[in-house]
């Protein structure tokens, strides 16, 4: 694992290329064309699904969104919201703080924990125009305040009590995808390994951009993960789905969070929820800030489909893989599609 002790190059911050004023983006950060966003006649009228979470049809709600789209909008989910206009504000202002400031938390591709500016650690790879804070809540043995940022003040209990309510909610939707299998309310709980899973957050700073038509502010990809919970910006569009053979532009709902299953749900669930790509564009009139809220299975085990979803008519889809294994791919390769939910096909 020596190769993930350094990144290849030295980093560079996006947001002193956007502030440096220049109207050219470097070639680093140029997409193939057939990568490029296009800007042009997006179908606004399309939008991922909303679900109550208090609903008491939420499972089945949730069962078909992640049938169908992988993604939906969670409103009435239980988070204050005044936490999360807090969490949005703290975050802004680590941000656009002096960069010496934010420098003391350079992070390493070991753990990627701290701020940092590229994922992957292929020599010579075409970037992404973005720059994020990646920090761990669970298992307790990673979890190190010292870590996150000192700066704002209030950054750490915001943060903490942040942690707190999300996990509740991902444990809701934990429930209710398993509910929306045909199994107890329980039981991908334990898939994830019970109480050992892993939870951490990757905040995204996206920088306004001078050519937003030649780059992406977070490239495609599944996440790897069990379920992620999206804070988006509350002012700023940027995230797009693919569905249809296209791809869709969220229109965030307000006060809601937008919640998908990753490549370890799909896995478990042998592919009945999919993990589904997306991707981030940027703009030049107004930065964009989310908060992606990562709800994983415990790190160590060995995760295969669900032996109750395999019969001779849906065989096992995939070999047994541990999250720490899957996880050095997207570490090493960066985001790619769905290339590494693909490559644990059994045949
Ligand atoms: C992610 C992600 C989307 C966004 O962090 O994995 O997909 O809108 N973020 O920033
Ligand atoms: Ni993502």
């Amino acid at each position: 694992m020596d190769c993930l002790a350094d990144w290849p190059e030295p980093i560079v911050r996006v947001q002193s290329l956007s502030d440096s004023g220049d109207t050219i983006v470097p070639s680093r950060y140029i997409k193939p064309p057939a990568d490029r966003p296009c800007f042009e006649s997006l179908p606004c009228e399309v939008n991922i699904p909303v679900v109550d979470l208090g609903d008491p049809d939420a499972a089945s709600t949730v069962s078909k969104a992640c049938r169908d789209w992988g993604f939906f909008q969670a409103v009435n989910h239980g988070v204050c919201r005044e936490l999360m206009n807090s969490a949005r504000e703290v975050w802004r202002e680590f941000f656009h703080l002096p960069m010496e400031t934010k420098q003391a938390y350079s992070n390493s591709p070991k753990t990627y924990e701290g701020y940092g500016s590229r994922l992957g650690i292929e020599k010579g790879a075409i970037l992404d125009w973005g720059d994020y804070y990646y920090l761990h809540f669970s298992p307790p043995c990673l979890k190190s305040q010292a870590k996150w940022p000192a700066l704002p003040v209030f950054l750490r209990e915001t943060v903490e009590e942040y942690g707190k309510q999300l996990t509740k909610m991902s444990e809701r939707v934990m429930e209710l995808l398993s509910l929306g299998l045909g199994l107890d309310r329980g039981r991908l709980q334990r898939g994830f390994g019970g109480e050992e899973v892993g939870v951490c957050m990757r905040v995204n700073y996206y920088p306004t951009c001078p050519q937003p038509d030649l780059t992406l502010g977070l490239s495609s990809h599944s996440d790897p993960g069990g379920i992620t919970v999206l804070l988006p910006d509350d002012k700023v569009k940027g995230l797009q789905i693919r569905h249809g053979g296209g791809w869709v532009t969220v229109q965030p709902l307000s006060d809601s969070f937008i919640v998908n299953v990753g490549d370890q749900i799909q896995v478990l669930s042998n592919a009945i929820y999919r993990s589904v790509e997306h991707r981030v564009v940027v703009n030049s009139a107004t930065e964009r800030l989310s908060m992606a809220f990562f709800y994983n299975p415990r790190s160590d085990l060995l995760l295969g489909p669900m032996p109750e979803l395999v019969s001779q008519d849906r065989p096992a889809m995939y070999q047994p893989m541990t999250f720490d294994q899957y996880r050095l791919y997207i570490r090493k390769q960066g985001p790619r599609g769905k290339s590494h939910v693909e490559s644990l096909k059994a045949i």
